[in-house]
């Protein structure tokens, strides 16, 4: 009799790695973390954990700074995009090693959203200190409720994905998302600059997310292998316009992070002033077009690729028969508000990497030369 099992395989709860287990974690860390914070008929975000940001300090706040590292800074751009169509304030954002240096403005009236999964890197904790330190008002989006980021800002809102292991980051990434799209709806609540229908609509949309994902990771096989495919290449591009170029970045740091293939992401417009001259026969480029005003443009901007010889896959939202037209290959997601698409889009991307990563032969948990959290600047 021979018990075959040791803690680390117990924790992977049968699947090879922890990047996958934790892939396959993201709808119940959607539920988790959108959980009592929706009020039960749908029509309210009640974020009771906010003190200090009470109606009236919201009502003073006339520009937001988000800062933070790696994936945490990928969420962050979804959640400027976010904020400033909710709320209809000015949003910066910086990476926390830029941060500092560049004598950002701060006054009492910014509020400065710092994001960060392990609430331990040193580059956004000395951004946090220099902007309390300017006055400002400092919320933290952290997966750790102990950490140092958590015990210094003003205000949390803790992400519910429970422990990542995996050195690339998947559903800390997505609950952060989730974390924004919360923060944006009370914002807008507070601010009265959504209709009542507006928030309705977009929680009702946020609430069908679990079950989308889950129908996204049953099509996992699918895109395993145009991984295999991918991981002959030694180059590749991702492109998007709006929200799908800020998941077009995640997407290319997650792809370098663990495959080591070398990709770059771009702003879809931003092609033809220069990235255009390195796309040649048999390119591999990843197109996201989730979003409905700007699948016009983007379309036009995948026509450029394919005409100098790209392989293209695109990532599309059902029913989108006519960009399905102009790309070799495609990924369908299901249908939701463009605003929420990436916590939706990005899932097939997670997956292309891992599988691109396991198809050269990597460690998909522990990359080389990188550390699940930096405590160095
Ligand atoms: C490291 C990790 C990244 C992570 C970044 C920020 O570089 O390898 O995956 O995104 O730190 O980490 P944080 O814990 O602040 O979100």
């Amino acid at each position: 009799f021979r018990v075959d099992w040791d803690i680390v395989t117990a924790e992977k709860a049968g699947f090879d790695h922890f990047m996958l287990k934790e892939i396959h974690e993201q709808p119940r860390a959607y539920r988790d973390t959108m959980g009592s914070r929706i009020s039960a008929d749908g029509t309210q975000v009640t974020l009771n954990e906010l003190t200090t940001l009470t109606p009236e300090a919201i009502r003073e706040i006339n520009r937001v700074h988000i800062v933070a590292c790696g994936t945490a800074y990928h969420a962050g751009m979804v959640g400027k995009y976010i904020i400033e169509k909710m709320a209809r304030i000015p949003v910066e954002i910086d990476v926390a090693s830029e941060y500092r240096y560049r004598s950002p403005i701060i006054t009492k009236d910014t509020l400065v959203i710092v994001v960060s999964q392990s609430g331990e890197t040193a580059d956004t904790l000395a951004a946090l200190r220099e902007a309390k330190r300017c006055g400002a008002h400092v919320l933290a989006i952290t997966n750790v409720v102990g950490s140092s980021v958590a015990r210094e800002a003003d205000d949390m809102i803790v992400t519910l994905a429970g422990p990542e292991i995996a050195v690339a980051s998947t559903k800390a990434y997505t609950s952060q998302l989730v974390a924004f799209y919360l923060f944006g709806l009370h914002l807008a609540q507070t601010l009265g600059t959504q209709t009542a229908a507006e928030i309705a609509e977009t929680l009702a949309a946020l609430k069908a997310l679990p079950e989308q994902v889950e129908a996204i990771l049953e099509q996992a096989e699918a895109i395993k292998g145009v991984a295999e495919e991918m991981a002959k290449h030694d180059n590749l591009f991702f492109i998007g316009r709006g929200l799908d170029y800020a998941v077009a970045l995640e997407g290319s740091l997650k792809l370098k992070e663990i495959s080591y293939i070398h990709s770059e992401a771009y702003a879809a417009g931003e092609l033809k002033h220069g990235t255009l001259a390195l796309i040649e026969e048999g390119v591999p480029v990843i197109a996201l077009a989730t979003q409905h005003e700007l699948l016009e443009k983007t379309v036009s901007n995948i026509k450029e690729v394919k005409a100098r010889g790209a392989n293209v896959l695109g990532i599309a939202v059902e029913g989108e028969l006519e960009l399905q037209k102009s790309v070799d290959s495609t990924f369908v997601i299901p249908k939701t508000l463009d605003v929420l698409a990436p916590a939706l889009s990005v899932v097939p991307l997670q997956l292309l990497s891992y599988y691109a990563s396991l198809a050269r032969g990597n460690d998909v948990d522990k990359p080389r030369n990188l550390a699940k959290s930096v405590t160095v600047e």
